[in-house]
């Protein structure tokens, strides 16, 4: 890691430097910060230099609307030549809706261990409004800004939005976002950045199966390893928009905000609004990207140090069946096999024998569990496991005790409870007894049994998310409220780990991930569809947070049938887990089992720490990822043939990311079967492995042991000795 600030600044501008970024700030005629460079590094540069690339970046203004240049700075302003979307949108009654700031002083510097930070601050006096602008340089070269405005007037100042923006340069040409659905999360969608507006908009109230995930623009074609690369990310689970945006001028902008609804935000007087952080990393290729993504989250104090505990999860293995001597057998099967935590799904509370009701209930079935949890979690115990729990804190059946109570703690509007979804309404934890509520059966069950994990899921958008009776937007609040549980919960009961579920990789973003352990990726766990899904999660969220699970043999939300072989195979890059009925495998299958986890715990540290890699490769139907120490003396890598290749093999596969001067020897795994022999269907160097420097792995590559479509093979790469 190297982060250094170069000296000799004259006062206006700011040039950061962390691990191969740049970012250049110039503080000119009291304006807020133009970014007159976010991309490669620039290396070092004299007060002198600095000035020069300023000037050098300014364009003629000839051509401009108006008689100044247009320029932009973080915060677009109209009042600024800036035609685009405004940065601030809001009203003091129709009044003070075009701000334009003026910084107030020099911009401050408050470097911690691990970031450069620079904070502006400034006024508009004519409109009563002020804003503090942060922004980060982390170790690793993520970027983070954040904008907090303040009513400086007598009238109350309402809120429309706030988006924060960063320059691409004309080069990034080409954009790349994500979409998805249920079961299907993070499939990537492509476009040229043309002249208008891109806009991705969440108005579900969580970050969405569909999320935009990372909104990058890059050169065209840009690739895992080739092309450079922008992207951002908002940290947040709420409404918001993502976007990108291309002016007559050529300015090419990449934004993020929150959405906020007609009257969802007021701020009277002296009152402020701080943004989520929009995050921004820059790289060659988008491994390079996700790798700034992954050493951020990987420095932050709440990132797990303790080796993930592979995990067994009963939802696809008995659903809502909870008889005891059922789970006992799964438990007892899962310690067999490796497993380290078990987890107990839906159905353990108050009526919940279907996804009908008692959302909302959260005390233990006495009906189901007549001793309480106690036993199972003994027995979990007993087996040298953690014992974990489902909850969905924030849902509420109209089929339950707490609706029946309490209706005026639903999220409503204009008289209606919103439509309903999987037969649950949104409980609207912005209302303190509902808050409590929840809180306080929560902390119950932490008290009362040794838990260890709970994952958290949010199986509905909301809808007509308004507070009852009057019926004004809440879902602001109410993320804030559901952030502010798990700390609460997590400070309760120190060391407790949560997972964000959200009927699958609905709720994966940055915002719930300073607060949550894992994220669940999706609700598929089909090996062929989870290849597109992990590829997408781990863009933004480090393995080590990701679950990832070794599935039944038909798959349970496709019908595919798999080999054991190749489900185990996808699920070791993640934190590992197992949603499989343990109870109906056969003894080798169970031993089938125990020896990928066993593989997945003797490599997990590297697993959990290298830098992700993705090959980039012209044949469609097979696909290269892996895992590089960050040192680069070792690696593993996934060969997963998608598809039936339309030549025939054997197909080459160049290894990414090695040490290009060090020589490797690449052996084929086989986890649990037999040596392969020399013969005919194996490719030579497969039988005992070859020696070959790191240059040659990535220029030459080595052809593929040939395998049946969605099938995979993994590839162990160690630096050779002498
Ligand atoms: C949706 C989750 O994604 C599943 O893993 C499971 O926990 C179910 N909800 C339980 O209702």
């Amino acid at each position: 890691m190297r982060t250094t600030v170069s000296g000799d600044l004259r006062p206006t501008l700011t040039h950061l430097r962390a691990d191969g970024v740049s970012v250049l700030l110039e503080h000119g005629d009291d304006l807020l910060p133009i970014v007159r460079h976010w991309g490669a590094e620039l290396g070092e540069l004299s007060g002198e230099d600095l000035q020069a690339v300023a000037l050098a970046a300014q364009l003629a203004h000839g051509d401009s609307p108006f008689d100044v240049a247009d320029e932009v700075t973080v915060l677009p302003e109209h009042a600024r030549a800036w035609i685009g979307r405004p940065g601030v949108e809001g009203s003091r009654q129709g009044r003070d809706w075009s701000p334009a700031f003026r910084t107030t002083a020099a911009p401050e510097r408050q470097d911690g261990p691990d970031h450069q930070r620079v904070l502006t601050r400034a006024v508009d006096g004519a409109a009563y409004l002020s804003v503090v602008h942060e922004l980060e340089l982390h170790a690793g070269g993520l970027l983070r800004q954040r904008l907090t405005l303040t009513n400086d007037g007598q009238e109350g100042y309402a809120v429309g939005r706030i988006r924060l923006t960063l320059p691409v340069p004309e080069r990034a040409g080409e954009l790349l976002d994500f979409t998805g659905r249920h079961t299907m999360e993070r499939i990537p969608q492509r476009q040229p950045f043309s002249a208008g507006v891109h806009s991705r908009e969440v108005r579900t109230g969580r970050t969405g199966l569909d999320a935009v995930h990372l909104l990058c623009a890059g050169e065209p074609g840009f690739g895992f390893r080739h092309g450079q690369v922008w992207a951002v990310h908002l940290g947040w689970s709420g409404n918001q928009v993502s976007y990108a945006e291309r002016l007559y001028n050529g300015a090419r902008l990449l934004g993020a905000g929150e959405l906020l609804e007609h009257g969802e935000v007021e701020l009277g007087t002296g009152e402020s609004l701080t943004t989520p952080w929009m995050y921004a990393a820059h790289g060659t290729g988008l491994d390079e990207v996700a790798s700034r993504f992954h050493a951020f989250q990987r420095t932050q104090p709440h990132h797990p140090s303790r080796p993930r505990p592979v995990t067994l999860n009963n939802w696809e293995a008995t659903y809502f069946d909870h008889s005891m001597p059922r789970l006992k057998e799964l438990v007892d099967r899962a310690s067999r096999v490796g497993a380290e935590r078990f987890v107990l799904d839906d159905g353990w509370f108050g009526g919940r024998r279907d996804d009908t009701s008692s959302l909302g209930d959260w005390v233990v079935s006495a009906e189901v569990w007549p001793k309480g949890l106690g036993p199972l979690v003994d027995h979990v115990h007993a087996r040298g496991m953690e014992f974990g729990l489902w909850v969905e804190p924030e849902m509420v059946s109209l089929d339950s005790d707490l609706a029946r109570a309490h209706p005026e703690w639903l999220f409503s509007t204009g008289g209606r409870v919103g439509l309903a979804s999987r037969q649950q309404h949104v409980l609207d934890l912005g209302h303190p007894g509902a808050y409590a509520h929840v809180r306080g059966q929560l902390l119950m069950l932490l008290r009362d049994y040794d838990i260890a994990y709970l994952k958290w899921d949010h199986n509905r958008y909301l809808n007509d998310a308004g507070h009852t009776p009057a019926g004004t937007p809440g879902v602001r609040e109410h993320t804030l409220a559901a952030y502010r549980l798990m700390d609460e919960l997590r400070s309760a009961a120190p060391g407790l780990e949560i997972e964000s579920c959200a009927g699958g990789g609905g709720r994966v973003d940055l915002g719930v991930l300073e607060r949550t352990d894992r994220v669940w990726a999706s609700d598929c766990i089909d090996p062929l569809e989870r290849q597109q899904i992990q590829r997408g999660t781990f863009l933004l969220v480090p393995p080590e947070l990701v679950g990832t699970h070794i599935a039944s043999g038909r798959s349970h939300t496709t019908g595919r049938r798999h080999d054991l072989d190749f489900r185990a195979a996808t699920a070791l890059w993640g934190h590992m887990g197992i949603e499989w009925d343990l109870t109906s495998c056969s003894e080798q299958e169970l031993e089938q089992v125990a020896t990928w986890v066993r593989l997945h715990r003797e490599h997990r540290r590297l697993l959990h720490s290298g830098a992700v890699v993705n090959g980039d490769h012209h044949d469609d139907a097979t696909w290269v990822h892996g895992v590089v120490a960050q040192d680069a003396s070792e690696a593993l890598f996934h060969v997963v043939s998608v598809g039936r290749p339309s030549t025939t093999g054997p197909h080459r596969v160049r290894l990414p990311a090695l040490d290009p001067t060090q020589r490797y020897r690449v052996e084929l795994l086989r986890p649990g079967q037999e040596p392969l022999v020399a013969g005919r269907g194996v490719v030579p160097w497969a039988v005992d492995g070859v020696v070959l420097p790191g240059r040659v792995l990535a220029e030459v590559g080595l052809p593929v042991q040939p395998m049946l479509p969605e099938h995979s093979q993994l590839w162990r790469v160690r630096r050779a000795g002498g």
